[in-house]
């Protein structure tokens, strides 16, 4: 599908957006090795938190959609996980692939599992190492999916990840919960997510977290979950993108989730002279959530180093629209993990860019950016199936001179199936104002 998004005067109006999808993942994948009945509430349905459903019911789960945003997980108790006849099909989910692995390792029986085309291209020796270690047989295709698992008999590590990576963190915790004895420890070379450090304990796991290393103890059953999940700044982001760079533009939109190791995206507004507010702060199961005020700010570049990565690595395509209208000259470094992401996010980005007249240049692990601060021009994106790049392209036309093309923009779909709805919403909205 071809979508064409015109340009924007301003933009006006309040919205949510969908909830966090790695948290959506992580409850139903949870919930399915729990000791009775989980709940879900605000669950996000979208292509990749379908993919979780459909793997936990093929493993002999029973979940039920009991709304559109609720669903209950019966859990089968630690290892009461059935291997199915067919692979585990995760789609183009590369966190449900990651995870489910660290559980599978834990389990009786032989699991395989695969996933689409971009998927099954994405490095997976990251977690059959580390799980290996552990004890588990785990065979890939050159390191790529598909992956047979076969799990049982595990004992803890202490594991240095060699990259920033939560669903590698979070895969060896899974598989800790299973092992002989404990802890079970990962060492990580920067902060990442920490969404699976608080559902296990919420569970009743023992988890610490300091000085840079997770540790989990290994348990006998893990108590069910009830959670509301808030909205997933990853999905925000586009839309605080659009509301900066929009000039007299004021968005709020409500409950998104604030948790510090996914914020990097409004320090680095902040730095820029971007204006976000952050109000209404409370806590939601376990996870801080806040509403935001967007307003139209002139922005500076700023410079963006490996340790700050992880904290806004799913945004950084956005950034680089960001540093593409901002005044100066923007550098990110230490982010040659985009290349391992839905595409090769530093190729992707930048011949999206480059596509809208963008002035900019890839390097091995980041970009050099040009920044001029007025409309950029716009042109044809090309989504390369990679939901990230569909909506940088399309927040690329909002705030562009002659409006952007997109290619491929249903796959949006991936993680935010209403995105163009809530665009349209907000375009009527914004009108006249
Ligand atoms: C995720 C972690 C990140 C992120 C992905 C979701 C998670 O991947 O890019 O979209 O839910 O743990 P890495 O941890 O591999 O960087």
């Amino acid at each position: 599908m071809t979508l064409v998004v015109e340009p924007l005067v301003t933009m006006r109006g309040a919205i949510e957006v969908p909830s966090v999808k790695g948290i959506c993942q992580r409850g139903v994948l949870l919930g399915a090795i729990a000791d009775g009945e989980s709940e879900v509430r605000g669950f996000g349905r979208a292509a990749d938190t379908e993919s979780a459903i459909s793997v936990v019911r093929q493993l002999g789960v029973e979940v039920t959609d009991v709304a559109d945003d609720v669903v209950r997980i019966q859990g089968k108790g630690l290892r009461g996980l059935v291997a199915p006849a067919e692979p585990l099909d995760c789609g183009n989910a590369g966190t449900l692939m990651r995870l489910v692995a660290g559980i599978l390792a834990g389990q009786e029986g032989e699991f395989t599992l695969i996933g689409d085309e971009s998927l099954s291209s994405r490095p997976q020796d990251r977690i059959a190492v580390p799980l290996r270690e552990m004890g588990a047989t785990i065979d890939a295709t050159d390191g790529h999916a598909p992956l047979t698992i076969h799990g049982g008999g595990l004992h803890p590590i202490e594991y240095e990840l060699p990259v920033a990576s939560a669903q590698v963190k979070s895969a060896i915790l899974f598989a800790g919960l299973f092992a002989d004895d404990g802890p079970t420890t990962v060492v990580e070379p920067a902060v990442t997510r920490d969404h699976t450090e608080r559902m296990l304990t919420a569970m009743g796991a023992r988890v610490t977290r300091a000085h840079g290393k997770s540790s989990v103890w290994p348990v006998e059953s893990l108590q069910p979950l009830s959670i509301d999940v808030p909205g997933d700044i990853s999905s925000a982001a586009p839309f605080i993108v659009a509301a900066t760079l929009l000039p007299d533009a004021v968005l709020h939109i409500r409950n998104v989730n604030v948790n510090p190791t996914r914020t990097g995206l409004l320090d680095v507004l902040h730095r820029m002279g971007g204006r976000v507010a952050v109000y209404n702060r409370r806590t939601v199961s376990g996870e801080p959530v806040a509403d935001l005020e967007v307003r139209y700010a002139e922005l500076t570049a700023t410079h963006i180093y490996g340790p700050e990565v992880p904290l806004l690595v799913d945004e950084l395509p956005l950034i680089c629209l960001l540093a593409s209208m901002a005044r100066g000259v923007t550098r990110i470094r230490g982010a040659e993990e985009l290349r391992a992401k839905e595409t090769d996010r530093i190729a992707t980005t930048t011949e999206a860019l480059h596509a809208v007249g963008g002035h900019l240049q890839a390097s091995d692990d980041g970009f050099r950016i040009r920044g001029v601060p007025t409309r950029i021009r716009g042109g044809v994106v090309e989504s390369r199936g990679d939901h990230r790049i569909a909506m940088l392209g399309a927040i690329a036309g909002l705030v562009s001179a002659e409006g952007v093309e997109i290619e491929d923009a249903e796959c949006v779909a991936v993680s935010f199936p209403g995105f163009f709805d809530i665009l349209d919403s907000l375009r009527a909205a914004s009108v006249g104002a």
